[in-house]
């Protein structure tokens, strides 16, 4: 089936940042085949079906590349006691923040997981998010943590969807072992990793002080990298832990928050290839005040992505035109910058480099068109979606007023 989607501006976020004025993409069955000025078409096209467009901006399908969208419950009380004052670690330390939705979650079926994160979901997909990747985290023991990866895999079945996900077991310590996080570390990678390892994309942790050292981090992400699994992770977030360190050395994916990084942790993840994942969405919810490295990250290289965070504690909510909106106005990213953060570089934080998050011959038929005059307009809505047709895997999958 060959597919002509005409009449549009089209915003590659190829490596190149092509930009056609008058611009149509041929979609065979589920990948691109070409893209350019609808003028350059080539002779003698004949499509099966002809999707009009009617001027409107054609992105890549958005790609999340940070949630903890599978979990029970919410933390509103938490919420209102840290507007008035009360500090997310003090929260955590008290046995309350990660630890509370964690026995939420352990309490909640599969069944219940699913139809908690479905909204959450939904509610992304209706912003031309066509990937998303899904840590877990909540569990904190085998079958819990097994049973969120099982929920965000069943999610993704039942939507026009990739998901990709992340064990995230080294989040927060589990009661059962208190006083013991080098147990715990190295019961997670004796035992749950190898149990785990052909469920997951990727492994993730926290490094902070209120979750693991640097020195446990770089155990698990040895661990996991025996297994053939790559490795991404929370850090410098509150404080700065050494952690950015760790992650260069294991050739990490991503690592995600970074206020707290320093320009010698920029050039590690420079020269690592490590994708720098800004989540203002926390940092927002956090009243943080310390602003991540951005220029640090400019001047070395290190590339950008913008995820929602979405999660029932540091960024309660789930819209990656929010974090979008708020990357550019609380760090200061440009237009051009946070539309790469949620296409190429996102594609390239999950491992998905050369496949999705570009319109490229070749890649997957993933797009969002976008009812707005200027590409400025990305991340300028705050609370408003432009958003007017997804398309997943060549398929039209949303269309909406917009
Ligand atoms: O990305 N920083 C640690 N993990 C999550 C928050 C999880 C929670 O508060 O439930 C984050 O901000
Ligand atoms: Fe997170």
């Amino acid at each position: 089936m060959l597919t002509l989607f005409r009449h549009c501006r089209i915003a590659t976020c190829d490596d190149h940042s092509h930009v056609f004025d008058h611009g149509a993409v041929v979609v065979r069955d589920d990948v691109i085949e070409w893209v350019g000025e609808e003028h350059d078409l080539p002779a003698g096209l004949r499509a099966d079906r002809t999707i009009e467009l009617a001027g409107r901006w054609l992105t890549p399908g958005l790609i999340d590349c940070h949630t903890h969208l599978v979990f029970a419950g919410q933390r509103a009380a938490e919420f209102a006691r840290r507007t008035s004052g009360t500090s997310y670690a003090d929260i955590a330390r008290e046995g309350g923040g990660i630890l509370s939705t964690v026995r939420a979650t352990r309490a909640a079926s599969e069944d219940e997981l699913v139809e908690q994160g479905r909204p959450r979901l939904r509610s992304l997909l209706a912003e031309g998010v066509t990937t998303v990747e899904i840590k877990s985290g909540y569990g904190l023991e085998l079958q819990t943590e097994a049973r969120m990866l099982c929920a965000a895999r069943r999610l993704e079945a039942e939507h026009p969807v990739t998901v990709s996900t992340s064990l995230l077991a080294a989040h927060a310590l589990p009661p059962e072992f208190e006083g013991r996080a080098d147990e715990y570390i190295d019961t997670v990678c004796s035992d749950w990793l190898p149990e785990l390892a052909v469920r997951v994309d990727a492994v993730d942790a926290y490094c902070e002080d209120i979750a693991f050292s640097a020195t446990q981090c770089d155990r698990l992400f040895g661990a996991a990298r025996a297994l053939g699994l790559p490795v991404r992770l929370h850090t410098e977030q509150l404080s700065n832990v050494g952690g950015s360190q760790v992650a260069a050395r294991h050739g990490a994916l991503s690592c995600d928050h970074l206020e707290y990084a320093t320009e010698a942790d920029a050039l590690a993840l420079a020269r690592a290839g490590t994708v720098a994942v800004m989540l203002p969405v926390a940092f927002y919810a956090l009243a943080e005040k310390q602003l991540p490295p951005i220029d640090a990250f400019r001047r070395h290289g290190v590339p950008l992505a913008v995820a929602s965070d979405c999660n029932p504690g540091s960024a309660p909510g789930a819209s990656l035109l929010l974090a979008m909106n708020m990357a550019r106005r609380l760090f200061g990213l440009t237009s051009e910058e946070v539309l790469l953060g949620v296409t190429r570089h996102a594609a390239r934080a999950l491992g998905l480099a050369g496949q999705r998050g570009s319109l490229v011959p070749g890649h997957g038929a993933d797009f969002a068109a976008w009812s707005i005059d200027s590409l400025d307009e990305l991340g300028y809505w705050a609370g408003f979606n432009p958003c007017s047709m997804a398309v997943k895997d060549g398929t039209v999958v949303l269309e909406r007023d917009a």
